[in-house]
């Protein structure tokens, strides 16, 4: 099946006028915007929107939100997993409201912390935590950690990886070599000094690469997830956790995304045995907060490795890290919210929704495929499942991405912007997986001219 682009280009024009003509308020504060602010947005990310300008949100709670023009939106991106609770999740706002009247911050512990670290130690099997504010933070500090305690210069990632905005991730393979990202401001050095690229699921790639005894770490997700939805191979976690314990290089798992396959997240699902696990974004209900956790052997490496006068210059910190609001939100959400009864209502919808993209993609016979993890699903402009983040980057098709994306906006979904991704939050309901399907439907007929 070969897309007709000229069609497809006709089709984005009609639906950017229509996104135009249906968001006046919008249009208006981004025009304002753009005299106080870079880009005209608080953030550069949000320049990345299908539309012509990002639509400005008034309200949200739970799977939808409404923006200032008034319409209301099925949210399948739910903040890229910071909202995977769903928006303003009733727990996690009584607690944080119920903390901001106590005090926020104070460089002090309170008592919420030494719940969380408790219910951490028990979700992941991991004994020993920290907090920082964001998952970015997390995997620098573990990062810096590894390597302190390995005396090992170098990180492995695998290609097409995302960790949030680490330098010695921003690194790609290009003709055998390790080179940056396209994109990546002002890299401090350049990243083959820093960091192996290898790809997911290449056992011999990783035994050579660890070989040289010079990696302090494998950071990875579980499953890729920044590149669609990229699965391991049976026995490709065996395989690199015996390796990485043959070369003496630690391993540490991101669980900031994979946290969608369970209460424990894809460690706990699967069994996994990292010496230190990384995640952030949804654990706190969308106030900022993340945490590392640490094996026994690597806590204790670090103990005698650190001394308590350079705590406040090691190179790991955050002023407002730790903070007594996160802390407490952390605990209503890890309490209340993403329970394992949560996820025993957003699996199965994720499941629906898998469903019904692939009744589409079999009807059409279109070599389009369509993955899932927990209650993440994302579909993929390539016939099978890719194996690794090479061959799913060569799927990408930016305008059939952009078309997909604003013809769901205004129709009234919002998807995960760089990604075809949907993820359910507690309140999704059947009928608004079924409202994606027939979206779905409709853009791909319109695509087809069927
Ligand atoms: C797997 C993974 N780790 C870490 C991060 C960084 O999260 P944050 O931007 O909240 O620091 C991301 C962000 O998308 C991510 O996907």
């Amino acid at each position: 099946m070969t897309i007709d682009r000229g069609r497809l280009k006709n089709l984005l024009a009609a639906e950017q006028e229509r996104f135009d003509t249906a968001h006046p308020r919008s249009r208006a504060l981004f025009e304002r915007a753009k005299k106080s602010l870079l880009g005209g947005v608080p953030m550069n990310w949000m320049v990345r929107w299908a539309g012509t300008f990002p639509i400005f949100v008034r309200e949200a709670a739970g799977a939808h939100f409404t923006d200032v023009d008034g319409h209301r939106y099925l949210d399948l991106c739910l903040g890229d997993t910071g909202a995977m609770t769903g928006h303003a999740p009733a727990a996690s706002v009584e607690a944080i409201a119920a903390q901001a009247r106590r005090g926020i911050t104070f460089m002090l512990p309170t008592e919420d912390a030494v719940w969380v670290g408790e219910e951490l130690a028990r979700r992941f099997g991991l004994p020993y935590w920290q907090t920082t504010l964001t998952a970015t933070d997390a995997n620098r500090f573990v990062i810096r950690l590894a390597r302190h305690v390995t005396k090992r210069p170098k990180i492995l990632v695998f290609n097409w990886c995302y960790h949030g905005t680490v330098d010695e991730t921003f690194a790609t393979v290009r003709g055998g070599a390790v080179v940056a990202r396209d994109g990546n401001l002002g890299p401090p050095v350049d990243p083959a000094v820093t960091t192996r690229v290898i790809e997911f699921n290449d056992v011999s790639a990783l035994e050579a690469a660890l070989s040289h005894g010079d990696v302090a770490c494998v950071l990875a997700e579980p499953v890729m997830t920044n590149i669609g939805i990229v699965h391991p191979e049976p026995g490709f976690h065996d395989a690199l956790r015996k390796a990485t314990r043959r070369a003496g290089t630690l391993l540490v798992i991101d669980e900031t995304h994979t946290i969608c396959s369970g209460p424990g997240g894809y460690t706990r699902a699967h069994g996994l045995e990292p010496d230190i696990l990384t995640i952030g974004k949804p654990l706190a209900g969308g106030v900022p907060a993340a945490v590392y956790g640490l094996s026994a052997e690597v806590a204790e490496r670090i103990r005698a490795a650190t001394t308590v006068e350079g705590a406040d210059t090691g190179g790991i910190g955050g002023t407002l890290a730790g903070n007594a609001l996160s802390l407490a939100a952390m605990r209503a959400t890890l309490e209340k919210v993403l329970t394992k009864e949560a996820y025993a209502r957003t699996i199965p919808l994720a499941e629906r929704f898998v469903a019904g993209v692939e009744a589409v993609i079999a009807e059409h016979r279109l070599p389009w495929h369509v993955t899932r993890l927990g209650c993440r699903a994302e579909y993929w402009f390539r016939a099978s499942p890719p194996k690794n983040g090479a061959e799913a980057a060569a799927a990408i098709d930016p305008d059939l991405d952009r078309y997909m994306h604003l013809a769901a906006l205004n129709r009234g979904i919002l998807m995960t912007p760089f990604h075809n991704m949907a993820l359910v939050a507690p309140d999704t309901t059947e009928a608004d997986i079924d409202l994606h399907t027939r979206v779905f439907r409709e853009s791909v007929a319109a695509i087809l001219g069927s």
